[in-house]
C-alpha cells in the first residue's frame, strides 16, 4: 500500500491505495470525479485524460503513487474554474473534431454549450445522445453503459498485477534499491510501455524502482561536439528544445512524432531506448545520428555507440541493475535531414520508419533493431541519386509480418520512404 496525496482540482485528497492503483481509478473511486472515463484501456483514446501539473496525461497509464504530490486537474474542475468550455473543447465541438470517439463524449461537448454540472453522460440505451448538429454521439461504447458494467468481460478493471513501489530520488538510491531488490524488481521511468505491458500480463515484476523524481537525469545540454540529453528527459521536452531544434533537429523531430501529447508529457528519452522497440521513434532516431548512451551500473559508467546497443528484440546491452542515465548525440547544425514516417492511425508506431542525415540512413521495423540501409548508404557514396538509392533500402532486410503489413509490403515502404526521406533532406533548410 502507499500514502498517496493529490491536490484535485484544489482540493487535498489522502488515501492508502494498493500500489498498483492507477491515477484514473483513484480519482472515479476515492475522489469520485467521475468525467474522467476509461475508454479503451490502452493508452490511446484520451478518454481518462487530466491534466497532471498543468499537462495532459492519460491517467489510465500513471500510477496514482507516481502522482503523489501533484496538483490535478479533472473536467470538474475545468468546469469550476471556467465555467464555460475550453478553446480546444470549442474547437472540437464546432468543427466536428474526431478521432476515435471516446473523446467527443465528456459532458461537456454532449451538452453543447451547457457545461453539465458533474458526472457521466446519460447512456441512452444505444442510440447516442443528440448533439446540436444532429448527430448521435455513441454513449453505449463506455465500458460503464454496458450492461455488464465496466471493464470488457462482465466487470474487472484492467491494472497491472500486484507489486510493491519504491521511489528512487537518486541515481544511487535506484541503484542501491536495483541491488537489494534483485532480478524481480524493473526500474519505472514514464511507464508508457511498461504499465501498458504489466496490464497486459506481458510483464509482471514483484518491484516497480520509480525513476520520475531523478531530477538530476532530466537536462538537455549542450556538450561541444555532442548534445547530452538526460535520460528521464520527456520526449516533450526533447521536442521543445530549442538547443536540439537548432542543433540537432532530426532528434526534436523525432520525439514530437512519438504517440501524442499526453504520451509525450510522459514518456522519456531513456525509457524509450531501454525498451527498444524496433517500431519506436527514438533508437531509430538515435542510430541515423550515431549517437551514443551512458549506462551506469555496481561496476561504474560506461558508454556504448547505438550501433551496439539495440542486440535483439527488445533486447538492449543494458545489464541487470544497470540504469541507462544519458544520451550523448553528435550535433548536426545545418545539415540536411529526412524523417518519414508510415501509420496506420496518428498516434501509432511506425509500420516503417526511415531517418535519413548526412548519407547515413536508418529504418524502424525493418528487424529486430532498428537497421541501416548499408546498401543504399554505399550508393548513396558512389554518387547514385536519391531514387537510385532508395531502390536498395530494403537490400538485406528480413522485416517481420503482422496485421498491419507483410514482408513484401514492408519493403516497398522502405525504398517509398527512403527515396521521400532522401529527398527531403537533399531539399529542407537544415
Ligand atoms: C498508445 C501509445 C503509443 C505510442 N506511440 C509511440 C510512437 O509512436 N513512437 C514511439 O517511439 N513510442 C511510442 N510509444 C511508447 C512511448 O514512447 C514510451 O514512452 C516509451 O517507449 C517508453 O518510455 P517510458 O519513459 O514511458 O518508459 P517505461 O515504460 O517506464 O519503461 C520502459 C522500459 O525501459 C526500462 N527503463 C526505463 N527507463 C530506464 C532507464 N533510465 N534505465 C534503464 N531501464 C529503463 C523499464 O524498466 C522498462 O523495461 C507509445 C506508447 C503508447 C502507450
Ligand atoms: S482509457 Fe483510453 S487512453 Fe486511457
Amino acid at each position: 500500500m502507499s500514502k498517496v496525496s493529490l491536490a484535485v482540482n484544489g482540493k487535498e485528497i489522502t488515501a492508502d491505495v494498493e500500489d498498483r492503483t492507477l491515477l484514473v481509478h483513484f480519482l472515479r473511486d476515492v475522489a469520485n470525479l467521475t468525467a474522467t472515463n476509461v475508454g479503451c484501456e490502452t493508452t490511446s483514446c484520451g478518454a481518462c485524460t487530466v491534466l497532471l501539473d498543468g499537462e495532459s496525461v492519460k491517467s489510465c497509464t500513471v500510477l496514482a503513487a507516481q502522482a503523489d504530490g501533484r496538483e490535478v486537474t479533472t473536467l470538474e474542475g475545468l468546469a469550476a474554474e471556467h465555467g464555460e468550455m475550453s478553446a480546444v473543447q470549442k474547437a472540437f465541438h464546432e468543427n466536428h473534431g474526431l478521432q476515435c470517439g471516446f473523446c467527443t463524449l465528456h459532458p461537456r461537448l454532449r451538452d453543447g454549450d451547457h457545461v453539465a454540472a458533474e458526472g457521466e453522460p446519460v447512456a441512452d440505451g444505444g442510440g447516442g445522445a443528440l448533439r446540436p448538429g444532429g448527430q448521435h454521439l455513441p454513449l453505449h461504447r463506455l465500458p460503464q453503459h454496458r450492461e455488464c458494467g465496466p471493464g470488457r468481460s462482465g466487470g474487472g478493471q484492467v491494472i497491472p498485477p500486484s507489486f510493491t513501489y519504491r521511489r528512487a530520488s537518486s541515481v544511487d538510491e535506484a541503484l542501491d534499491l536495483a541491488a537489494e531488490l534483485g532480478e524481480d524488481a524493473k526500474f519505472l521511468a514514464g511507464g508508457h510501455s511498461l504499465l501498458p505491458l504489466m496490464k497486459l500480463r506481458f510483464a509482471s515484476p514483484e518491484y516497480l524502482i520509480d525513476l520520475g523524481r531523478i531530477t538530476e537525469l532530466s537536462y538537455i545540454r549542450d556538450e561541444g561536439t555532442y548534445v547530452a540529453v538526460g535520460a528521464l528527459t520527456r520526449h516533450h521536452d526533447v521536442n521543445t528544445s530549442e538547443l536540439l531544434a537548432s542543433e540537432i533537429p532530426l532528434l526534436a523531430h523525432a520525439a514530437g512524432q512519438v504517440g501524442d501529447p499526453q504520451i509525450r508529457h510522459r514518456g522519456t528519452i531513456g525509457g524509450s531506448l531501454a525498451h527498444a522497440d524496433p517500431a519506436a521513434d527514438l533508437p531509430m532516431a538515435l542510430t541515423a545520428l550515431g549517437g551514443s548512451v551512458e549506462l551506469r551500473g555496481p561496476g561504474g559508467t560506461r558508454r556504448v555507440d547505438a550501433a551496439d546497443f539495440f542486440t535483439g528484440f527488445f533486447e538492449t546491452a543494458l545489464a541487470p541493475e544497470e540504469i541507462l542515465t544519458a544520451v550523448r548525440v553528435p550535433r548536426r547544425p545545418g545539415v540536411g535531414w529526412g524523417y518519414q514516417k508510415f501509420v496506420r492511425r496518428a498516434n501509432d508506431w511506425a509500420i516503417v520508419g526511415v531517418a535519413a542525415i548526412d548519407g547515413r540512413i536508418a529504418l524502424a521495423n525493418m528487424g529486430p533493431v532498428p537497421l541501416r540501409a548499408s546498401a543504399a548508404e554505399h550508393a548513396l557514396g558512389s554518387g547514385a541519386s536519391a531514387a537510385e538509392a532508395a531502390d536498395l533500402a530494403a537490400d538485406g532486410t528480413s522485416p517481420g509480418e503482422d496485421m498491419h503489413a507483410d514482408q513484401a509490403f514492408r519493403q516497398h515502404l522502405a525504398r517509398v520512404l527512403t527515396r521521400r526521406a532522401l529527398v527531403q533532406a537533399q531539399t529542407q533548410p537544415a
